[in-house]
């Protein structure tokens, strides 16, 4: 049984659809932790209604982010958690905590990478008139929305489709493909070489 610790910043959706998946689709692992660094994330509500264990942990109680990363890898540690699921994470990483579960950290962004890496993606991706949206989920390295991709699916925009339609469409797919990717790497089906997954 693999043990997972979910880092989220805001709403959780993502988190809630992972916990959800995990439990109904026998995924031989367990979303033991939801860890923030916001204190008002509405994903701490989801933690406390799904029963899943919550930490927030304050990066403003840390003068370096070395030793904000220092103390989330030994509440990690302590916690035997084996892989770090990034959803909706507003922060960087420190090299040394990617290295410390490498391999082991993913992430999911809201569009086709290497297109609209950073914020505010899907509604720079529709300002900019693109026709075809989409959804990566990727492992995470020392560099923003960069590290081998692990899935990715995409959609068309409706003929005159407003942006909400269109964010609740991709957040939909995220729900969908997050949990297929978190199965394959609990199940062990995923080998890096490079960039190549
Ligand atoms: C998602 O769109 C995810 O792709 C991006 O941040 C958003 C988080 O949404 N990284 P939620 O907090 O999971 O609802």
């Amino acid at each position: 049984m693999k043990k997972i610790a979910v880092l989220a910043s805001g709403n959780g959706s993502n988190f809630e659809a992972l916990v959800k998946a995990v439990r109904r689709q026998k995924i031989p692992a367990e979303v033991s932790l939801m860890v923030t660094d916001c204190e008002k994330a509405y994903a701490r509500n989801r933690a406390e209604r799904l029963g899943v264990n919550q930490l927030f942990l304050n990066p403003k109680d840390y003068s370096h982010r070395q030793d904000f990363y220092r103390k989330l890898t030994v509440v990690l540690k302590k916690e035997k958690i084996d892989i770090v699921v990034l959803a909706g994470y507003m922060r960087i990483l420190t090299a040394d905590f990617v290295k410390t579960f490498k391999n082991r950290i993913i992430n999911i962004h809201p569009a086709i990478l290497p297109a609209f890496k950073g914020v505010d993606s899907i509604k720079r991706a529709y300002q900019y008139g693109c026709k075809v949206f989409g959804v990566t989920i990727h492992f995470v390295d020392e560099q923003i929305d960069n590290g081998p991709i692990i899935l990715q699916g995409s959609l068309k925009i409706n003929n005159g489709e407003s942006l909400n339609c269109l964010e609740s469409r991709i957040h939909k797919l995220e729900h969908k493909l997050y949990p297929q990717a978190l199965e394959l790497l609990v199940n062990n089906r995923l080998k890096v070489k490079g960039r190549m997954v």
